[in-house]
């Protein structure tokens, strides 16, 4: 049964490796099936959103085996892709319908991109546009701004482009198309969105300089293929990070775990909060800081505020601060993440309802939240509205309530975290 039982934990402790790194994985096969020759790719994330991207490009004629701890791919170069005989399925993966959109607008064939339903209800026009301006033909569900996508791709030519939100799937999006592009393509971000591709895409062979918000790539480079390391996942680490802190008498240590600063906003922002959170062991994983992260428990949290430039490093931690709120002394108010409205579900309106039915004092704006703490919760039966990151920090705030709660829509932690529930049963007590 797609649901959940989970009671209140007297405490989480222990130690765990999260899954690895969802962003990563993603680009870790489109960067190896553009390059020529052989790339190994160790600590794959398995998960239904990076496997839609795998099996995205095998439709585009790419040899991908997999070899049970790492998979191999047989790069095909630029412009080595096939024409695919049918619609290509991009599941749930915002990730992957934007990255392979970019790509498809430089390869002279037809192809055509769909997803689940929350996937079809995602905005398009943002990646549309500047592939357009390139000179992609490109039409879209609803006058161009709903999935399936129809994509002709052309020869396309440079751009500089700002963006109009500071997406790291836009951003990522338009540097694959500047691959595909005559000259150098230049994008500038509002305010500073996760950097993976420009750290990766380099590795593999492309030419990309990076000024401050401002990314510029060399079109018509070819990659080579090479090995990559996936890190962990900090996003999947931060539902047992804010566990830990808000459950009595717990500590725990998560390995391995990717630390890139455009990715752990919310660690900054626990610890203003008052959290307890060190950073040991830290190393480098190709290209990308990775380190070791322990936090207990035993401080009482304070109420913040965030505003609109902290969203983006902590854009994917949104559901699971909000359970820290409600649980921190005073009112955390969050504005200027109107994003969290377009994720696989609107996360501002499933978050304030799901955890106003466990008693938390919440009021929804427009562009964020103001809760109110700190609140006894109660277990209740919540709904997950299918995305794996609500099912999650639902489930957090389940542990930390009174009484038994019931969580229906879960199997979407798949999407993302195969082995939540396991790791979760594990550690508390
Ligand atoms: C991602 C970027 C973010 C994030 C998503 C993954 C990526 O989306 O929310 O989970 O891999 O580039 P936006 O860039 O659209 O904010």
């Amino acid at each position: 049964m797609d649901r959940v039982e989970l009671n209140k934990a007297k405490r989480l402790k222990g130690e765990f490796s999260p899954p690895p790194d969802k962003s990563l994985s993603h680009r870790a096969v489109i960067f190896s099936s553009l390059s020529k020759g052989k790339s190994i790719i160790r600590n794959f994330l398995k998960a239904e959103d990076p496997v839609s991207t795998m099996n995205a490009f095998r439709a585009l004629g790419v040899e991908i085996d997999d070899k049970g701890d790492h998979i191999i791919v047989n790069g095909r170069g630029i412009h080595g892709l096939n024409e695919p005989l049918n619609v290509i399925d991009c599941g749930n993966s915002g990730t992957t319908i934007r990255l392979l959109s970019g790509v498809l607008a430089g390869n002279p064939f037809f192809s055509v991109l769909t997803g689940d339903e929350s996937l079809r209800s995602r905005p398009m026009g943002r990646v549309i546009i500047p592939l357009k301006q390139m000179g992609a033909e490109i039409m879209a569900r609803a006058e161009n701004k709903y999935p399936p996508l129809a994509i002709q791709g052309r020869q396309l030519h440079r751009i500089k482009y700002t963006l109009p939100v500071a997406s790291a799937q836009l951003k990522s999006a338009i540097l694959l198309a500047g691959l595909y592009a005559d000259g150098e393509t230049e994008i500038t971000e509002p305010a500073k969105s996760r950097d993976h591709t420009e750290r990766m895409l380099p590795a593999f062979g492309a030419e990309i300089l990076v000024d401050g918000l401002s990314v510029r790539i060399k079109g018509g480079t070819e990659l080579h293929g090479m090995e990559v390391q996936v890190p962990g996942d900090f996003s999947s680490a931060a539902f047992f990070i804010v566990g830990a802190l808000l459950i009595k008498d717990s500590e725990i240590l998560i390995r391995d775990v990717g630390i890139n600063p455009t990715r752990t906003g919310l660690i900054g922002i626990l610890r203003e909060m008052g959290a307890n959170i060190e950073i040991r062991s830290m190393k480098d994983s190709t290209g990308e800081p990775i380190a070791d992260i322990y936090c207990k428990s035993g401080t009482e949290l304070k109420a913040v505020e965030i505003t609109g430039e902290k969203i983006p490093a902590l854009i994917d931690e949104f559901p699971i601060l909000c359970v820290a709120a409600t649980q921190a002394s005073g009112t955390t108010i969050i504005r200027g993440a109107e994003e969290l409205r377009i994720k696989e579900s609107d996360r501002i309106r499933s978050m304030a309802t799901e955890l106003k039915k466990m008693g938390a004092e919440i009021e929804e704006f427009k562009d964020g939240l103001r809760i109110t703490g700190r609140t006894e919760l109660r277990g209740a039966t919540l709904e997950s509205y299918g995305d794996h990151r609500i099912a999650m920090a639902l489930s957090v705030a389940a542990v930390i309530a009174e009484g038994k709660s019931i969580i229906q829509g879960v199997s979407s932690v798949n999407i993302s975290f195969p082995g939540f529930f396991e790791i979760l049963r594990r550690l508390t007590s």
